[in-house]
């Protein structure tokens, strides 16, 4: 009944209107498509279980969405901008094939319930497999760790030298912040995990669908309880999800930050593979960092989308809005870039080859002026800021000591001496 005359009997304006209200969402749906099948063939099982449709209906819609499914993995169930979206898509293309019963299959449904339940769908898939190349990378900080436990590292503040750190304690604490997040994950994930399927337009039907029943055949953890909550969380949880997954590339971005000046001539900290450095078209002695500038970069845009989605569901009352279906590009393009961005951060962690000599050499005595303070305070007996004050004045005073030597003398958790490498791996063996 939405649908208005198309095609040849339009005319110019209905057709342009369309094509501005259709946009790229029919593109967007094209991944959507395996979700809004499963959706609605458990939809068509809760419409059997309430008497809408027979048995025998049932098996044949069940059917008709796998071939449906079939086609779209070969890639040839194509969703075109007159069909509007996916839904209309598959339900066309039942129709065709099974006459006037494709069309009962909308019976107790609406767009609005069923676009939410495929994207919550997608969400949980996806933010799985984010997950899942996060833990990954997280192993490979790990492991680039062990190997270079012991090398000392100048540790940084304001960018200016300060303490003696470690290659260990550098990588580990990105490890620590990926895996801090990985767990955070639960909390984004009880949101995306409640099953919108039945609340139709947005307030429910009288048909007696059996929703609890939908949201467990759909592995949903929860079935939305009010209907009108359905259309108040499209967005409001897209936020949610897509501002993790940007808190998660942003410790990629600050990971990729410190290797590209690490790996600068400035520092010469780490030396890059080949592999993930771009030359110059005119300078040849170029050696550019290329893929970790754009990894701080694709951040930068996933921070984008969460900007775009708090403007988005700005101001809008409750109920379906049209306005609702330009959350999808977000969230899409979030997921598309982490996975992306995850990829890129192995190749890159792989690729780091820390110059020992010239780590070992950058540790030069001021990093040790603190510590310097703290000897008189332990041999001394004098009181911190006494011991500070005299250390200041004298900087000459500072023993030259090897990095190497120093760091022995570091006995605390997370310190330079003692990364706790161990703990963070037992972490992330009870992720997985
Ligand atoms: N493409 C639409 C969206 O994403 C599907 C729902 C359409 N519903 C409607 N009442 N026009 O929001």
């Amino acid at each position: 009944m939405w649908k208005k005359t198309t095609g040849e009997n339009s005319n110019d304006l209905t057709r342009k209107v369309e094509a501005f209200t259709v946009g790229n969402d029919y593109m967007l749906d094209q991944v959507l498509v395996p979700y809004d099948l499963a959706a609605s063939a458990v939809h068509a099982e809760a419409l059997t279980i309430a008497g809408v449709i027979s048995d025998e209906e049932y098996m044949l819609l069940t059917h008709g969405l796998e071939d449906i499914h079939e086609a779209w993995k070969k890639g040839s169930f194509k969703i075109l901008p007159e069909d509007e979206d996916m839904h209309t898509a598959i339900e066309n293309e039942l129709t065709l094939k099974l006459g006037e019963l494709g069309k009962k299959i909308h019976a107790g449904r609406s767009r609005n319930d069923q676009v939410l339940t495929a994207v919550r769908l997608y969400e949980k898939e996806k933010l799985n497999e984010v997950l899942r190349s996060v833990i990954k990378t997280a192993e490979l900080l790990i492991i680039f760790a062990e190997k270079y436990e012991k090398v000392p590292m100048p540790g940084f503040t304001h960018t200016r030298k300060a303490m003696l750190s470690s290659v260990a304690l550098w990588a580990g604490g990105y490890a620590e912040l990926l895996i801090m997040q990985v767990k955070a994950a639960d909390g984004v994930r009880s949101l995306v995990d409640r099953s919108p399927l039945g609340t139709a337009a947005g307030f429910g039907t009288t048909f007696s669908i059996n929703r609890e029943l939908e949201a467990e055949k759909l592995g949903f953890r929860q079935t939305m309880i009010c209907a009108t909550t359905a259309q108040l969380s499209r967005g409001w949880v897209e936020l949610q999800l897509v501002q993790y997954l940007s808190a998660l590339s942003s410790i990629i971005n600050r990971l990729a930050s410190d290797v590209i000046h690490y790996s600068s001539e400035a520092y010469g900290f780490f030396d890059l593979d080949e592999a993930v450095c771009t030359g110059s078209s005119i300078m040849p002695q170029k050696k550019n960092p290329d893929l970790a500038e754009l990894m701080r970069a694709r951040h930068s845009r996933m921070a984008s989308h969460a900007s775009a989605l708090q403007t988005l569901i700005a101001n809008l009352g409750s109920g379906y809005h049209r306005d609702l279906q330009l959350t999808k590009e977000p969230v899409i393009q979030s997921f598309e870039d982490a996975l992306e961005l995850f990829e890129a951060a192995k190749w890159l962690i792989v690729s780091i080859n820390p110059q020992v000599e010239k780590l070992k050499n950058a540790c030069t005595p001021e990093l040790f002026a603190a510590e310097a303070a703290n000897h008189l305070v332990k041999n001394e007996g004098k009181s911190f800021r006494e011991a500070y004050r005299i250390i200041k004045e004298n900087p000459g005073s500072i023993p030259h000591q090897s990095p190497e030597e120093m760091l022995k003398e570091y006995s605390h958790l997370g310190s330079p001496g003692n990364p706790g490498l161990s703990l963070l791996r037992v972490e992330l063996e009870n992720l997985t």
